[in-house]
């Protein structure tokens, strides 16, 4: 691209800002720069539209970035999970999950954490969390553990973990498949390893609002060839174009299958915000703390509020700051968000709370003894999340964010 034509694409970029709807403190704050926009705009004007070499580059450069040995892209995080469990169960398999074999799962998850287990044929059982990192309470999860139990979907929440270490002896002690959702956490890194690789499976997500937007898309990540090149043929159709290092043209369908193909679009996007990851990572960590600070030194402070504090051994990649109300105002909880909200201030809840209260559940009897997650449903009263932003904050903005997050009497 010429100077003209890229000043002319930034020209076009401005206009189309400036028209947006800007809430003061949203989610997300403004998450593609020109050149992300400009990466993308280039790849469909070269007419590659699908898993051409842009997405093959995306996967290695991921792979690396997270330390991993192969990285499949797909559409979504979602598709991630379902990729990872099918490839679980599936025949070619050497350490296969089967039919009724239970997973454990955290109560605080995301819908198609737990969708996948079920869909693959699995169990799910449920253990509450912990307070101190929102993730598995692990003597909970320990207790939990049966003859039957042959897999844990750790979800690691909002950029936090549990201990992996100990999650690890577990893992190792009972010989189990760790499947880790960390579509909330890329860029987490757990006594120098990231997470998401401490699984046979680590799953990603890009929609908007996680650390790496491409607006649509997720990542599988694996360290096992034979598990890779399975993902990969259910990925599209169970074919196996692609695996062959001739550029094949026959129809070979050699596994069941899907369509959980990316788009070029997407990938070029990601790849470009891939490159300053780890630049967000630190501008996001800088903002939070003085967030932090400026709520806890205020004359306004009474405690108001709990911030989720990183585990002891994890450096965490946040793109939110979760937030637990203080016991005593929990009744004002809805009358205080609704408040934020108005004011510009976004709010979201911790995953979506106490997955358990979810109709979905019932539809399904996935809880017919109606046990109880105590813990789970603390977070789920008491807990929030509010946004935190690529850009550094200005002082102002901090200023009146602290004044409305202390807003409660
Ligand atoms: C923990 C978790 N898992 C999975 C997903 C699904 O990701 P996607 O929206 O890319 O399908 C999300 C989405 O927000 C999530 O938070």
């Amino acid at each position: 691209m010429n100077r003209k034509e890229y000043k002319f694409l930034n020209n076009l970029i401005k206009k189309y800002n400036k028209s947006k709807d800007k809430k003061f403190y949203s989610l997300v704050g403004e998450p593609f720069t020109n050149e992300d926009i400009i990466a993308g705009i280039e790849t469909l004007l070269s007419g590659r539209i699908t898993m051409s070499s842009i997405t093959k580059r995306f996967e290695e450069n991921f792979a690396k970035f997270v330390g991993s040995k192969h990285a499949l892209m797909v559409n979504s995080g979602s598709s991630a999970n379902l990729l990872a469990f099918f490839s679980s169960i599936n025949p070619k398999n050497y350490k296969r999950l089967h039919k009724n074999d239970e997973c454990l799962i955290p109560a605080i998850c995301w819908s198609t954490s737990l969708w996948p287990i079920v869909q693959a044929g699995l169990k799910p059982k449920f253990v509450d969390v912990s307070l101190d990192d929102f993730n598995f309470d692990l003597k909970k999860l320990e207790r939990k553990i049966t003859k039957k139990t042959k897999a844990i979907m750790a979800v690691h929440v909002l950029g936090n973990s549990t201990r992996m270490s100990n999650l690890m002896k577990i893992v190792k002690k009972y010989n189990l498949t760790l499947i880790e959702d960390t579509c909330e956490s890329l860029g987490s890194i757990y006594k120098d390893k990231y997470l998401g690789t401490f699984g046979r499976f680590g799953t990603y997500s890009f929609y908007v609002s996680h650390q790496l937007i491409a607006g649509e898309g997720g990542m599988l990540v694996c360290n096992d060839k034979r598990d890779y090149e399975i993902a990969h043929t259910l990925r599209a159709h169970g074919w196996d174009r692609g695996l062959r290092k001739k550029q094949n043209t026959e129809f070979n369908f050699i596994n069941s299958g899907f369509n959980l193909r990316p788009l070029d679009l997407t990938a070029s996007i990601g790849l470009n915000q891939l490159k300053r990851l780890n630049k967000s990572i630190k501008i996001r960590r800088n903002n939070r703390d003085k967030i932090l600070k400026s709520v806890m030194s205020s004359h306004k402070w009474k405690d108001q509020l709990t911030f989720l504090k990183p585990n002891k051994n994890l450096k965490p990649s946040w793109f939110g700051i979760p937030i637990l109300l203080n016991k005593k105002y929990v009744k004002q909880k809805k009358k205080y968000l609704k408040k934020l909200n108005q004011n510009g201030i976004e709010t979201r809840p911790i995953i979506s709370g106490n997955f358990l209260n979810q109709p979905s559940i019932k539809l399904y009897k996935l809880n017919s003894k109606r046990e109880k997650f105590p813990i789970a449903q603390e977070i789920e009263n008491r807990g929030f999340f509010i946004g935190l932003h690529t850009k550094d904050i200005e002082k102002k903005e901090i200023i009146k964010l602290t004044n409305n997050l202390l807003s409660i009497d």
